[in-house]
């Protein structure tokens, strides 16, 4: 593996706008397995769809609910949605969008999309050792661990601004419901509730912006 220092991404992956905040979709554009731009929304979900490894309903389910994610992401107004219908989702303008949280996620990426290590040490204090199915015990987070770090990143927020902020955005702890369960439904190693999203995929996701080999191989199907 590459030895990446902090907050910096390999030279050789595609380079990806700081418009675009998101860990998943970053990696997508940086791997080449979809454009930085406009991006079809069949193109996308089916993309996606690809990593899930879903088969059959369950990724018809999967691919429908990233195309209705999708449809959204660039405007709420009739205008953006035809647009977004017609020509596709626009992956570096998603920043300011209505996914946009301002602050109530992780907080690993600032609005230039750098990297911030320390807010991937504070994700790893949520978690703990789980048995790692290829040996040995890895950090990671678990469905309840990860609903405790968004817990704990909506009220990060909330405290920083005034009552007004918790009324005006009840929304969002809604919206994280797409992210880190989904990114642990994708990326997650074991099963049940020893099923744990592990922190060393998490920063390679978000610093490399490169994905583990065996959704690389899904990807690559
Ligand atoms: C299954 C696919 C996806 C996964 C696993 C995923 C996962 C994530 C995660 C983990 C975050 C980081 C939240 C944080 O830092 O706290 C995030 C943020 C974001 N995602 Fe995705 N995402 C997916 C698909 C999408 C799609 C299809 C769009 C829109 C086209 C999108 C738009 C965003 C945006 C705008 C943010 C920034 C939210 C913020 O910083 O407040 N994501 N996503």
């Amino acid at each position: 593996m590459q030895d990446i220092a902090p907050g910096q991404a390999p030279a050789r992956s595609i380079e990806v706008s700081p418009n675009n905040p998101c860990p998943f979709l970053r990696a997508l554009v940086a791997g080449g397995y979809v454009g930085g731009h406009v991006v079809p929304l069949t193109e996308l979900s089916a993309t996606i769809d690809r990593a899930t490894g879903k088969t059959g309903l369950p990724a018809l389910i999967a691919g429908g609910q990233i195309f209705m994610v999708a449809l959204i992401a660039n405007g709420l107004g009739p205008f953006s949605q035809l647009r977004s219908l017609t020509k596709g989702a626009i992956l570096d303008e998603l920043r300011n969008g209505p996914l946009d949280k301002h602050g109530a996620g992780s907080r690993i990426l600032d609005q230039h999309a750098v990297v911030h290590e320390d807010e991937i040490a504070r994700l790893a204090t949520f978690g703990k050792g789980y048995p790692n199915p290829d040996g040995g015990t890895e950090r990671g987070l678990s469905a309840s661990d990860i609903k405790t770090f968004m817990a704990a990143n909506f009220q990060r927020a909330k405290d920083e601004h005034s009552w007004s902020y918790a009324i005006l955005r009840c929304y969002y702890p809604l919206l994280m419901l797409g992210e880190w369960p989904v990114l642990l439904d994708i990326m997650g190693k074991g099963e049940g509730k020893d099923r744990y999203l592990s922190v060393a995929e998490v920063r390679t996701l978000f610093v490399e912006r490169r994905f583990p080999d065996r959704i690389v191989a899904l990807l690559n199907r």
